[in-house]
């Protein structure tokens, strides 16, 4: 994979990231351990080693926990040995597991210091890993004070737990305030919203998910904060016709920045849900799609978008239009 420039802090350095992150949430429920170790060792063949996972993927599945993904995970690196561990850029994400099995994000166990270190154990002993590369608080707890909760993953740090830190849904205020209660230690060294090309009516109830807007890319500029973005290929919307969009990316607006998509898409050879990818990779503050890949094709399919080149004048293009499309 050829990669364009993309840095993240970890254990207080720039390290090399590459721009795509494997999304692995339906591996080990939806996609089978063995397909999903084959994708893995595929991806680290082309230099895709930045993993995506949680320690609640995918507990909403028919007869899952929610320790699925983790443990797919944690089987291949028993399986290729710590050496193979170490070549990945290991990410997992805390406080969005359900309390209670059979339970929902309303009982999630949140972001107490004390959770998060054993949750993060947890997600370690399921990955049979002695330290991941990134924790994230995977959802904004408000019934803990924010300083409290950024003392509890820089701790993570301290004990060797993790090289660094980051957040997932959460909005720009509160990534401003993340960034100010970080004091001298660990800052978030980045946030994974959701994003993608179409943008949603003002008025779509996306939640749980927070989305990546123009405001929160600017406060996570200002505090050199990477940025990631999941679901950017909205479930394969863009390309197949067994997969609608969702309900609140389908507007008055859909239409013409669909087609501006698709013809930025023809005049490149990619499809348009590689030119979402390839959009994202290289515009002016670049946003690291976190892909869901359940085949060798899909696999192939980003990695080749994440290193096509685009002019930049087709980047502001789409970007201009993306932008317009509420206005
Ligand atoms: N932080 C958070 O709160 C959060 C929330 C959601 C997701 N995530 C992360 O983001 C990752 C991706 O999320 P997602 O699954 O919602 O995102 P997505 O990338 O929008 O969708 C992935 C799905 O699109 C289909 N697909 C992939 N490549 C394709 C291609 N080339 N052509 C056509 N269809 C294709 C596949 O569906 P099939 O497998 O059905 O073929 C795949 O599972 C997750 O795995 C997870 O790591 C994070």
């Amino acid at each position: 994979m050829t990669t364009f420039e993309n840095t993240m802090r970890l254990s207080g350095v720039d390290v090399a990231i590459p721009p795509l992150a494997l999304g692995t949430m339906y591996w080990g429920t939806d996609v089978a351990v063995p397909v999903a170790h084959d994708l893995l060792d595929m991806a680290l063949e082309r230099g895709a080693t930045f993993v995506d996972t949680a320690n609640n993927y995918a507990f909403w599945r028919e007869g899952a926990t929610g320790d699925e993904s983790e443990q797919c995970l944690g089987a291949w690196v028993a399986a290729r040995g710590s050496a193979a561990r170490e070549r990945v850029t290991l990410a997992t994400k805390v406080g969005a597991r359900p309390a209670r099995p059979g339970g929902d994000l309303s009982d999630a166990m949140g972001l107490r210091p004390a959770s998060v270190a054993e949750q993060v154990r947890a997600s370690l002993a399921r990955l049979r890993t002695d330290h991941v590369d990134l924790v994230y608080a995977h959802i904004d707890d408000d019934t803990v004070p924010m300083p409290e909760i950024l003392g509890g993953l820089q701790q993570l740090v301290t004990d060797g737990l993790t090289r660094a830190i980051a957040a997932s849904n959460l909005t720009a205020p509160r990534l401003a305030e993340a960034t100010g209660a970080a004091g001298d230690g660990p800052r978030y060294a980045a946030l994974q919203n959701r994003f993608t090309y179409l943008t949603p009516a003002p008025t779509a109830d996306l939640s749980p998910h927070v989305l990546l807007d123009e405001e929160t890319v600017v406060v996570a500029r200002d505090a050199g904060v990477s940025l990631l973005g999941y679901s950017p290929l909205l479930s394969g919307a863009y390309t197949r016709t067994d997969r609608e969009l969702p309900e609140g990316f389908r507007h008055s607006g859909t239409q013409s920045a669909l087609s501006a998509l698709h013809d930025a898409a023809d005049a490149h050879g990619l499809d348009a849900g590689q030119m979402v990818l390839a959009w994202m990779t290289q515009r002016t503050d670049p946003v690291i799609p976190v892909v869901g890949v359940s085949s060798r094709e899909q696999l192939i399919s980003a990695a080749q978008a994440v290193s096509t080149h685009i002019e930049p004048r087709v980047l502001d293009a789409l970007d201009h239009t993306r932008n317009g499309t509420h206005r």
